[in-house]
């Protein structure tokens, strides 16, 4: 029997998805800084909180509460369900104190992967992002250990936790030789590549494609996608039209595609993909978080746990 569909809430992409991410398994969201993985993984799990799923945002790169700040700034409101219990923000820095103090010793992937199992079930979430990876596994020197550790995390989560799972991760020394294909990329049941075009005139698009989804049949086409106010990610249509249309307004002396008529405007094709305009906007309210982060003592290697996030009660 086919897998239940996770829709993304990703204008255009559940539709290439044929409904979303196939149910309980993981996958890898890979591109550079800036093309938007914080931004999918935010609305991915706030299209599974407007579905009565409660998610764990597991923020690496960033604090958690400037994650939130960020997508506050798209109009969305992560802190009410925060508040609410629906969501949990962890903060994963015990883990690198741990690392520290432990000079080098490994935490094991089953510590982190018990952690993160009380934390699913605490809230019975069914969405998790881990946004990066990578870092996770970074002080790790040996490339045989950074595989280990992921395909212990990858396969452990996929094996116990019922959960359907996004990572991000982007390129870098821990990708196998001189491919750009992370080791992640093997574990994981999927692999959407997003980056920046530049286009004839010389203007940048965001780009995404979907190079891998287990049990979906996908069209290999990459698509263009804006991020809009209010709505996120909104696939376009496919990028070899942007480009087509770009180079037409090159050769026509029109500037005016180049100077920016893409973002948000009518004139793209995104109802031809799939664009649902009934994606709804959050109407959450302010609150805050009240679980205090751990304390830890001078000189004692505080415990390797996954700790809920305090957000400021202010915005
Ligand atoms: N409200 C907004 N409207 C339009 N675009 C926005 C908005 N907020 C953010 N962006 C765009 O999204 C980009 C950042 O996206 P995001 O933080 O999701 O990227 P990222 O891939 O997670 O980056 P990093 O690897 O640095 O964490 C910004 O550079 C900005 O151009
Ligand atoms: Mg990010």
């Amino acid at each position: 029997m086919a897998r239940e569909r996770v829709p993304t809430g990703i204008e255009g992409l559940d539709r290439l998805l044929q409904g979303g991410f196939p149910q309980g398994k993981s996958y890898l969201l890979a591109g550079l800084p800036g093309t938007g993985k914080t931004t999918f993984a935010a609305q991915f799990i706030q299209e599974g909180l407007k579905r009565g799923e409660n998610g764990i945002f597991i923020s690496i790169d960033e604090k958690p509460s400037h994650m939130v700040e960020d997508i506050e700034s798209l109009g969305w409101d992560l802190r009410t369900p925060a508040d609410e219990g629906r969501l949990t923000l962890l903060d994963v820095s015990p883990y690198f104190n741990w690392v520290r103090y432990a000079k080098g010793n490994a935490v094991d992937a089953n510590e982190v992967l018990q952690d993160l199992a009380k934390q699913v079930r605490r809230i019975n979430a069914k969405r998790v992002v881990i946004d990066p990876v990578v870092p996770l596994v970074l002080h790790r020197d040996r490339l045989y250990d950074v595989q280990e550790y992921i395909r212990k995390l990858i396969f452990g989560i996929d094996d116990n936790l019922g959960v359907t799972t996004l990572v991000t991760s982007h390129p870098g020394p821990w990708s196998f030789g001189s491919s750009e294909i992370g080791i992640e990329e093997y574990m994981v049941s999927g692999v959407i590549g997003v980056r920046l075009h530049k286009l004839p005139g010389g203007r940048h698009v965001r780009a995404m494609f979907i190079r891998k989804m287990r049990g979906t049949a996908t069209d290999l086409v990459e698509y263009s996608y804006d991020i809009v106010n209010g709505r996120g990610i909104v696939i376009r249509e496919p990028l070899y039209e942007t480009e087509a249309r770009a180079q037409e307004a090159v050769e026509s002396g029109n500037g005016a595609f180049a100077g920016g008529a893409f973002a948000g405007s009518a004139s793209t094709r995104e109802a031809s993909i799939g664009g649902d305009s009934s994606i709804a906007q959050s109407t959450w309210n302010s609150s805050s978080l009240s679980s205090p982060a751990a304390s830890t003592g001078v000189g004692t290697p505080p415990p390797p746990t996954l700790t809920p996030m305090s957000l400021p009660t202010d915005k």
